[in-house]
């Protein structure tokens, strides 16, 4: 048999930009990002987010605005987080985030969808996730998931197209499910935040959600996230969310874990996101400001690198820019 010389002339498919687009295997598209965008009760206008250039805090009315805006530049789908007022032992009250999400449906309609965060995080004194149990040094599954399901519910009843529960707790992807459907809710899907680490890289998301577990008697949110070191539990709970009904799963943060995204990408057929979190955006944006990295290359190096490990969706701070990046994409 003749022997076949796959690798002795690589480069004629690197010549030209053209032949290099031709044998490109990865195609960004800015249909596939999710823009994250935070609404926050307690402020009279918005405000800048701390190492995170071009990302605000907004109010309801500057929220509602900066739609219009994004909705012109591509942007027509969001993961929004709400960050009320008052903190609550038992979170019961949603008003903030239930108007919020009655205005953008009733403003925009069907030109937006919208996956709602649904977590206890911002809403707690404490800052965990979930419900502490009487000794304050646990947090209590149950109560916890009962109380999500519930938050999610009043969610999908506001208009969201998508709940998607970051809290880690067990069971919560069944509860809500089982929930939404019994009131008539099954049409909104669950984006799971399935592989959510236990990571150094939240910092800037925590200061605009005022949800730092920090002066807890519990100090950290080890107990229900993941361990950066234990990779056998992120593809457990990918195909335990999956078995529960989540409709798309997440890996997070992104850069750090393409590993785990592959393993999930290869095991799961369900779309899967991949969230550029506040920490990774807020190092790579602070880099851009030394003159380190060019903006736009740096972001459409990692979107790439994202899709190749199997991303679906990539849930980014840069999304709006995807549009245009992509369509001059020379890196
Ligand atoms: C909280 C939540 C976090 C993020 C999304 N939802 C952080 C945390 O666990 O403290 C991180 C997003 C980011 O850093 O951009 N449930
Ligand atoms: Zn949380």
């Amino acid at each position: 048999m003749a022997q076949l010389h796959y690798s002795i002339n690589r480069r004629r498919l690197r010549v030209s930009e053209h032949v290099r687009e031709l044998s490109a295997g990865i195609q960004l598209n800015h249909r596939a990002f999710l823009q994250p965008v935070f609404a926050d009760a307690s402020l009279a206008e918005r405000a800048a987010l701390k190492h995170m250039p071009g990302i605000y805090s907004e109010t309801e009315e500057s929220l509602l605005r900066g739609m219009v805006k994004d909705i012109q530049s591509g942007v027509r789908k969001f993961l929004l987080f709400p960050v009320p007022s008052e903190k609550q032992a038992v979170p019961s009250q949603f008003d903030f985030v239930t108007r919020v999400l009655q205005r953008v449906r009733a403003e925009f309609g069907q030109d937006v969808w919208v996956a709602a965060d649904a977590c206890l995080c911002a809403y707690t004194p404490h800052g965990h996730c979930g419900l502490l149990d009487a000794t304050g040094t646990r947090v209590d599954n149950h109560a916890s998931v009962d109380c999500l399901a519930n938050y999610a519910l009043r969610l999908a009843q506001a208009g969201a197209d998508c709940i998607a529960p970051s809290d880690m707790m067990d069971g919560r992807v069944s509860a809500i499910r089982n929930l939404l459907n019994a009131e008539g809710y099954d049409q909104v899907s669950i984006l799971s935040y399935s592989a959510k680490f236990s990571s150094h890289w939240y910092g800037p998301f925590r200061d605009a959600c005022h949800s730092s577990p920090g002066k807890s008697a519990l100090g950290n949110r080890k107990s229900y996230q993941l361990s950066p070191a234990n990779a056998e539990d992120a593809i457990l709970c990918a195909l335990r969310d999956a078995e529960e009904g989540a409709d798309m799963l997440m890996v997070k943060p992104a850069g750090w874990y393409m590993d785990i995204l592959l393993r999930i990408r290869e095991q799961v057929n369900l779309p899967i996101a991949a969230y550029h979190v506040s920490g990774e955006y807020a190092a790579l944006e602070q880099a851009v400001g030394i003159g380190l990295l060019d903006r736009e290359r740096a972001h459409l190096e990692l979107w790439t690198a994202l899709k190749r490990a199997g991303a679906d969706i990539i849930i980014s701070y840069a999304a709006r820019n995807a549009k245009n990046w992509i369509e001059q994409q020379n890196f």
